[in-house]
């Protein structure tokens, strides 16, 4: 029986991926290296350090800075990142998500943040949102990034409940992955083609309604409590 949800941050309660992208990119350029593409989809949901050494890697360029250099990096990085989210507000959710969030919370359903980003309590702070949410996974906690199931395991363990018990929202491939790898249902929110490892899409979050969410997590229970009594 559904009695929870967990939600990635950026890209899925608020559109910051951009910003995390525009400092990415930022800082590539100053290294001489230009991003491809599909290093858009690459970045989304990898932690800071994961994400540097992602666009090194595109560059060419692993191995060639030191530890304090990579640090100091990550660190301008995040410094640019901090002043693009400032002026983030309340009209920064994103389409779709205040009526989701209200309608799991009139169906008693508790809620978790399982992001990455060192960053998410502040900017669910000046969204308004923080109340929401009865846990909030720290990734200093964490020793391993998404694609690892890790901070979904967390997130879970956090609210009490079982792998059958909660379903999970995504935008990243890395997060999709990490939340099929936890056992949870999943939730990817973007292109069906880059998160066809979800178990139920939608092209945004002004698609995101609980009670169709609902019938396909239920159906998917019972055809797979059936099959285990065959
Ligand atoms: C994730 C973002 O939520 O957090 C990534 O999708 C980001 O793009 C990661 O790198 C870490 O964020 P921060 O704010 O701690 O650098
Ligand atoms: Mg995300």
């Amino acid at each position: 029986m559904l009695k929870g949800l967990i939600f990635d941050l950026d890209g899925v309660i608020t559109d910051s991926a951009r910003f995390h992208l525009a400092a990415w990119n930022e800082l590539a350029r100053q290294l001489g290296i230009e991003l491809p593409p599909e290093a858009n989809d690459d970045l989304r949901g990898r932690s800071r350090m994961d994400s540097l050494a992602v666009i090194l890697n595109y560059g060419g360029q692993v191995g060639r800075y030191s530890e304090e250099e990579l640090a100091a990096f990550a660190a301008q990085k995040n410094a640019a990142y901090t002043k693009l989210i400032a002026g983030m507000t309340e009209a920064d959710v994103l389409p779709g998500i205040h009526r989701l969030l209200d309608d799991a919370k009139t169906s008693g359903l508790t809620m978790a943040i399982a992001s990455a980003s060192r960053n998410a309590p502040v900017i669910l702070n000046q969204l308004r949102l923080t109340d929401y949410f009865t846990a909030t996974v720290d990734p200093n906690d964490l020793q391993h990034g998404k694609p690892d199931p890790e901070i979904f395991v967390r997130a879970q363990k956090l609210l009490g409940l079982q792998t059958d018990e909660v379903i999970s929202f995504e935008d990243a491939s890395a997060g999709v992955q990490a939340i099929k790898a936890a056992g949870q249902y999943a939730v990817g929110i973007g292109d069906v083609h880059v998160l066809a490892a979800a178990d139920y899409n939608v092209p945004d979050t002004g698609a995101l309604v609980l009670s169709k969410i609902k019938v396909a997590f239920d159906t998917q229970t019972q055809t797979k409590e059936e099959m285990s009594h065959g």
